[in-house]
């Protein structure tokens, strides 16, 4: 079949039997999608076979609650990134902290604090690294923004995140930091490591098939939010990790490196009331004003709360 007729035969099946309201927006984007697959089935001559192998795809993936993952992995979300750098570029929008995925372990409900947080339960300090994140919140010309709500999150010395790995305290390595009078926030925890799917996992098998592998570098999360501002969704990804060019999930980008740097200093030490050396990162944000008329950066999905 040709696309005219791919089209009409779509607009037979999902358009004319309607005999009900129809929502205008999910008719459209049905009928769009369906065409599509239709015509990539006549392209690539799909077996009944494949399509049915790739619906129970769907099926397995979701069942295992990795379709985000695979939006991650397959750049679906970086993609969604990238247009809305162009929304925003096109409404002159423009500055401020990048944006990067915000990856699916995200969960609501973390403890709030002012200017400070320990981020970790205490139970990888003998063998990790401690990690003091700090920065200021700001606006684009750099007036300090207080009363920003710095939501951060981060995996474990094992790649793993709280609350999706049970065996971690609830909230561990999740806080919301509300930055102080001077724009300021601290984040004691410790050193995250890079993570890569879970091996078994749908969204390995699919990489596994094109040959590519599942690993993210070590970063951190963070929502950033205030009144009369953009809400930023954006992570750093940490100098030299094998993986920080080289991201299965298209998360690195230009601005959002952060060196670790090690600090022996026995003063800094005695300031920071840690009893070893430790790494630091400084992360500053840059919210963006609001604008009627921009494009909203709210994005509406599925998330975990505890
Ligand atoms: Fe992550």
């Amino acid at each position: 079949m040709n696309r005219q007729e791919i089209d009409k035969l779509v607009k037979q099946m999902n358009v004319d039997t309607a005999t009900g309201e129809v929502n205008p927006r999910i008719q459209q984007v049905v009928v769009r999608l369906l065409g599509d697959l239709f015509q990539a089935i006549e392209d690539l001559d799909l077996s009944s076979t494949e399509v049915w192998k790739g619906l129970e795809y769907f099926a397995d993936a979701g069942k295992a609650n990795e379709l985000g993952l695979l939006a991650a992995g397959l750049g679906l979300e970086h993609y969604l990134d990238l247009r809305a750098d162009e929304a925003d570029a096109k409404a002159g929008i423009t500055g401020g902290t990048p944006r990067t995925i915000e990856g699916p372990l995200y969960v609501a409900g973390a403890p709030e604090s002012v200017g400070f947080a320990r981020m970790d339960d205490g139970s990888e300090s003998d063998h990790v690294d401690t990690l003091f994140i700090e920065g200021k919140v700001t606006d684009t010309d750099g007036n300090i923004i207080p009363n920003a709500k710095v939501e951060v999150w981060h995996a474990n010395s094992l790649g793993n995140y709280s609350f999706f790995d049970k065996s971690q305290s609830d909230f561990n390595l999740r806080r919301t930091i509300l930055s102080d009078e001077n724009g300021q926030y601290v984040a004691q925890t410790t050193m995250p490591v890079g993570y890569g799917c879970p091996p078994e996992g749908t969204t390995q098998f699919v990489l596994n098939l094109l040959g590519r592998h599942g690993n993210r570098p070590s970063h951190v999360h963070y929502f950033v939010s205030a009144p009369g501002y953009r809400k930023l969704t954006t992570q750093f990804n940490i100098e030299g990790d094998k993986y920080l060019w080289d991201d299965f999930a298209f998360a690195t980008r230009d601005g959002l490196v952060a060196t670790a740097v090690d600090v022996a200093d026995e003063a800094e030490i005695a300031r920071r009331g840690v009893d070893k050396a430790f790494k630091h990162i400084t992360f500053n944000v840059e919210l963006v004003k609001d604008k009627t008329a921009a494009p909203t950066s709210e994005v509406d999905r599925r998330r975990a709360s505890a």
